[in-house]
């Protein structure tokens, strides 16, 4: 019932340690230091949280708080960044345009962005002080894959799901595949990352994600365990990302075969290839020290600063393009597959 659980954190402080939190966006550009690092310009368009040091390159060798200077999340020392793909409407004349972010419960004034969460320990658990490893500096994964286009790739990632929302507070019914229905409060994407380590790839691996497993069975949730490979119990890092669709769910407005209208920046209109990517920023200790005490929505031993403060970060597209209106491509001319939700192998 971790759902419920999450419902009544998000309205009133429990002794559930679990840090959730807000961050604004920073920038919407095709811009991936991880996957394509150096690359001025990356083949699909991006929605970037956290940090102002976010960059065409990202040295893992240099904090990334060493080289912010302000950050859009709620906890201000937390320089990380945060990135999905970023969803599109395709109307039935064949154009696109971008899905606005809401904020989600208790952050409705963040700008775009997403919710946060950390999560050090186990449906049934109290935390031992001390008895959890924080990332550290340099840390960096990726989670999903955009080529999948069918369900039985996407179960390999079985937590990356979306939430068709009746009202802001649904929690139930997650799918991985697009909703097949207009959604009357908006699709809320959630993105959860493995939460076991190999213990001896400090940080990352050459493609940020094999140093990183789901449990072996069941999930972080049910208590599974960690697999031989990677033993090591690490945080769940979680996103949860609120699209706005309400503004296209007249169905009249939807393609004519009845199939849903939403694709994914990197032209899946079918859900299944929903990804995320994470670089730990987080300056000094901060982010131990949070796992340390229990921290909640509250965090006294972390300092935060409002969303309002937040919303100010904002980062100038490097890669300056259209993004808005109704455009007759996606962003870097990405091609749409998986239309009517015909599976692709
Ligand atoms: C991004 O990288 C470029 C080139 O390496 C550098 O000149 C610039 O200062 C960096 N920007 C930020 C915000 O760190
Ligand atoms: C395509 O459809 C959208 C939504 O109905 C409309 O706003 C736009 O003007 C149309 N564009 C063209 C070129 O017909």
């Amino acid at each position: 019932m971790r759902w419920t659980k999450f419902t009544i954190v998000g309205l009133v402080p429990s002794i559930h340690a679990l840090l959730r939190f807000s961050c604004s966006q920073l920038v919407v550009e095709r811009l991936d230091p991880l996957v394509n690092p150096g690359e001025k310009v990356s083949p699909h368009l991006h929605q970037i949280i956290g940090g102002n040091a976010f960059n065409v390159s990202m040295d893992p060798t240099i904090a990334p708080s060493d080289q912010a200077t302000c950050t859009t999340c709620t906890f201000a020392e937390d320089f990380s960044n945060y990135w999905t793909a970023v969803m599109f409407f395709r109307a039935r004349n064949g154009t696109f345009k971008r899905v606005p972010i809401k904020g989600n419960v208790n952050f409705e004034q963040s700008q775009g962005g997403m919710t946060v969460y950390y999560t050090p320990t186990l449906a049934n658990g109290a935390v031992k002080k001390g008895s959890v490893t924080a990332f550290k500096k340099g840390f960096r994964m990726i989670i999903g894959n955009p080529t999948y286009r069918t369900e039985a790739e996407a179960k390999k990632f079985r937590q990356l799901t979306y939430t068709c929302l009746k009202d802001s507070m649904t929690r139930t019914g997650e799918t991985l595949a697009f909703p097949t229905q207009p959604c009357p409060a908006g699709i809320m994407v959630n993105v959860r990352f493995p939460t076991c380590w190999d213990g001896t790839n400090l940080a990352d691996s050459p493609d940020h994600m094999s140093h990183v497993a789901y449990p072996s069975s069941g999930t972080f949730e049910s208590n599974g365990p960690c697999p031989s490979t990677h033993p090591v119990k690490i945080p769940q890092l979680f996103y949860e990302v609120v699209w706005d669709t309400t503004k296209f769910k007249d169905k009249s407005l939807w393609p004519e075969d009845g199939s849903q209208p939403f694709v994914w920046s990197f032209g899946d209109a079918t859900g299944l290839g929903n990804h995320g990517d994470y670089i730990f920023g987080w300056k000094g200790d901060a982010l131990q020290r949070a796992m340390d005490n229990n921290c909640n929505i509250n965090c006294p031993t972390l300092k935060s600063q409002s969303i309002a403060e937040g919303n100010k970060c904002i980062q100038q597209q490097k890669v300056s393009e259209n993004i808005d209106g109704w455009l007759s491509e996606l962003p870097g001319g990405m091609m749409v597959t998986g239309l009517g939700g015909t599976p692709i192998a």
